[in-house]
């Protein structure tokens, strides 16, 4: 078992993925779990997430993010969605909706590394279109889709991507 630094570690884009090989459903549960233990403004979890395994839904997803071919590769496509009106209600609009933006990408980058603690590789998109993906799904009019975050097994070794020295982005005050 790896420790929590040893998974951070191990986190890296994948980007191919074993069609066949299936992702468990109780690894699935365990990822959306351990996400959801992530902190949120207020505890509001104002996020709601939809997780899209039929294999013609991933291939028109890629429809909307055109470059992402491996959307409709990997067995699962995590859709994070910002629920503004949770925290909007709590907090008001302006820090409702940072709140919102916060929640569902920590919420987001925590499946990220649950995956990995689960022995599956993930990768976030980011660049799609987010109407064209809330009407392909079907999505509540409330919601915004603010992550894809595919996972499954991976297929490949991933390129280690570089990191900026500390030095150059953290200052002690
Ligand atoms: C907010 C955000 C948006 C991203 N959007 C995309 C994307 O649209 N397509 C893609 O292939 N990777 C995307 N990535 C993945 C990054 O390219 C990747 O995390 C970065 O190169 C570091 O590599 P690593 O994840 O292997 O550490 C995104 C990552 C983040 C955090």
């Amino acid at each position: 078992m790896w420790s929590f630094f040893e998974t951070v570690r191990n986190r890296h884009s994948v980007r191919r993925y074993e069609p066949d090989m299936e992702v468990e459903r109780e690894k699935l549960h365990a990822i959306l779990e351990t996400a959801t233990a992530a902190p949120s403004a207020g505890d509001l979890q104002a996020y709601q997430i939809f997780v899209v395994t039929d294999a013609v839904q991933r291939q028109n997803l890629v429809e909307f993010s055109p470059r992402h071919e491996f959307i409709a590769e990997a067995p699962v496509c995590i859709v994070f969605c910002a629920d503004p009106q949770r925290s909007v209600d709590r907090f008001g609009e302006q820090a409702g909706k940072l709140f919102a933006m916060q929640d569902t990408t920590i919420v987001a980058s925590y499946a990220q590394l649950a995956a990995v603690a689960a022995g599956l590789a993930s990768a976030w998109v980011g660049d799609f279109e987010a109407k064209g993906v809330a009407a392909l799904l079907g999505l509540p009019a409330k919601v915004e889709p603010i992550a894809l975050i595919t996972v499954g097994y991976p297929a490949e070794l991933p390129e280690l991507t570089p990191r900026v020295p500390l030095t150059e982005i953290v200052e002690f005050l």
